[in-house]
This record gives C-alpha cells, sequence and structure tokens, in this order.
C-alpha cells in the first residue's frame, strides 16, 4: 500500500488502454478511487469488466476534445467523491508519418486531441484543486515533446506544448500546494501501434505504470523513461553536436524506411555511438 495514492480520488483521461489502462490498475491496486475514462463506450464497458472486482472504480465515457465534456467528468467526480487529488491527462494519439503527406485534417487530429484535451482537463480541474489546496495534475507528453524525433513534427507540436506548458504550471502553482508533472516516455508497447509492428525497444505498458507512479510519488517535474532514453536525453543537453549527428542519422534511417514502406519506429540507440 502507498501513502500517496491510498484513499486518494484519481482520474485517469486515457484509462481504457495502454499506458492509462495500466496506471489505473496501479492506482486501482493501491487502494485509490479511480474514475477510468475512455471516450468510446464499447472500451469503457471492456474497463468495466476487466475491473469488476474493484469497487473503488468508476467509469465514464468523455471525449476529452470536448470542453463542456471535459468539465462534466471533473464535476462528476467532485460531487460523487467530494474532490480530485490526481489528474492523469494522458488520453491522446500518435502520429509519426512524413510531413508532406500530413493533411491539416490530421494536424488539427491531433492538436484537438493531445494538446487541447489536456489545457480542458488543467482548465477545469485547476478551481477545484486550488479550493482544496492541494492536488497533482500529471501531463502526458513523450521523449517526442523534449527530443524531436523526425517524421514527428504534429506530434512533436502537441508534446512539447505539454511539456512547456506543464513546467510553466509546475511553478506558478507550487505555494499553492498543487503539483505538476509531465511524463515523456519513448516506447510503450500499446495500441498506439495498431497497424505497424511493436518496435523492439518497447517496454510493457505495465513497467511504464511503475516508472510513472513511482515518479509521481516524487513528485518529480520531467518523468522521463526507459533509463536508456533518458541518458541519451542527458547526453543531448550536454553535447549538441552529438545530437545534431544523432537527429540527422535518424531522420536518414526515417526516410529510407518511408521509402521501403517499412516504417523505422525503434529509438536508434547504436547511434551513439557515431564517431563525429
Ligand atoms: N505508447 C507509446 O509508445 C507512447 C510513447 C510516448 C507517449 N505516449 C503517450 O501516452 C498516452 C497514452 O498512449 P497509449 O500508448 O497508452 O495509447 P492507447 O493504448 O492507444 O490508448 C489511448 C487511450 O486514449 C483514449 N482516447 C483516445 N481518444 C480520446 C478522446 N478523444 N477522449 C478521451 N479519451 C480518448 C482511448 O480510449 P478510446 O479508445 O475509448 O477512445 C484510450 O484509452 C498518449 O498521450 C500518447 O501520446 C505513448
Amino acid at each position: 500500500m502507498s501513502d500517496a495514492f491510498t484513499d486518494k480520488i484519481a482520474i485517469v483521461t486515457g484509462g481504457t488502454s495502454g499506458i492509462g489502462y495500466a496506471v489505473a490498475e496501479e492506482l486501482l491496486k493501491r487502494g485509490a478511487t479511480v474514475w477510468v475514462i475512455g471516450s468510446r463506450k464499447e472500451s469503457v464497458e471492456k474497463a468495466k469488466a476487466a475491473f469488476a472486482a474493484y469497487r473503488n472504480a468508476r467509469f465514464a465515457a468523455v471525449d476529452v476534445t470536448v470542453a463542456d465534456e471535459v468539465k462534466g467528468m471533473i464535476d462528476a467526480c467532485v460531487k460523487k467523491d467530494g474532490r480530485l487529488d490526481y489528474l492523469f491527462n494522458n488520453a491522446g494519439i500518435g502520429m509519426t508519418y512524413p510531413t508532406r503527406h500530413l493533411t491539416l485534417d490530421m494536424w488539427k487530429k491531433a492538436i484537438d486531441l493531445n494538446l487541447w484535451g489536456v489545457v480542458y482537463g488543467v482548465h477545469f480541474a485547476l478551481p477545484v484543486m486550488l479550493a482544496q489546496k492541494s492536488g497533482h495534475i500529471v501531463n502526458t507528453s513523450s521523449i517526442a515533446g523534449i527530443i524531436a524525433p523526425p517524421s514527428q513534427a504534429v506530434y512533436c507540436a502537441t508534446k512539447y506544448a505539454v511539456t512547456g506548458m506543464t513546467e510553466a504550471l509546475r511553478y506558478e502553482f507550487f505555494d499553492e500546494g498543487i503539483r505538476f508533472s509531465t511524463v515523456c516516455p519513448a516506447n510503450v508497447a500499446t495500441a498506439i501501434f495498431t497497424g505497424t509492428e511493436i518496435p523492439k525497444d518497447a517496454i510493457p505498458a505495465s513497467e511504464a505504470a511503475q516508472i510513472i507512479l513511482s515518479g509521481v510519488e516524487k513528485k518529480e517535474s520531467l518523468i522521463i523513461f526507459p533509463e536508456f532514453v533518458k541518458k541519451t536525453y542527458e547526453r543531448f543537453l550536454a553535447d549538441p553536436a552529438l545530437k545534431e549527428r544523432f537527429m540527422l542519422e535518424y531522420a536518414r534511417r526515417r526516410n529510407a524506411g518511408w521509402a521501403r514502406g517499412v516504417p523505422y519506429l525503434s529509438f536508434p540507440e547504436d547511434l551513439l555511438e557515431m564517431k563525429p
């Protein structure tokens, strides 16, 4: 049992699949009351069946791209459970695609969900948490929210925005007792890879959930994982020339992958051995 989560009230958007599902399950195991949110009734019903053993699980179908639905989600939680201790703004979609083939609808879809979904969550949870003088908002960004992989321009636009917004909020509201964390995963084996092969370096969602909750418990600012990607990020900060060489080669691999019709989705750790 964990004091940080026992008897706490949490909302996990995108809680019906992948990383969010694993986080919701772990929170339930640790004694939190968890609102498990998906956008589709079918996914919510499936999660309801899977979590049937937990009396502390609640479920709702909420489209986080619709402000009124997000407001309704927060209102329902506070009405039933009296407070909101943790909001995991986790729902999101991936978009790794050659930018020249992106349509404006694709840009809009990613921005609406990955950015506006988080904005709405923050906007409606903040007054509740400020009134409580406590609360923790955990926004899911990505490694692509701190390193900009080629062929991920739209995804990076959304995830860098989430990282920057969350960091600014962290300091603005610190003295009022509200905590903010940004989650920056590299590849995690989830439905986000539907239609493509899961990258070999992807970690299981259950492992991601353990790392995320450990970081949240410690109230970390950036929760970056897995470790080898975190180390790479730190090396890039110290050695911009290495980063430049690495990213150019990464782009060449991705461009060659598109040309062959086989997307290159792994994190190219071997490129770190490149000589100048
Ligand atoms: N997996 C990775 O490698 C990876 C890496 C870095 C960052 N991330 C980020 O981690 C987060 C979770 O990704 P995942 O890999 O766990 O994806 P996933 O398995 O595809 O799960 C996505 C979740 O988001 C929900 N969702 C989608 N559209 C929604 C909407 N409009 N309103 C509310 N919920 C919605 C889905 O529920 P419905 O099906 O009911 O809509 C589902 O529960 C995302 O923000 C993603 O960008 C993932």
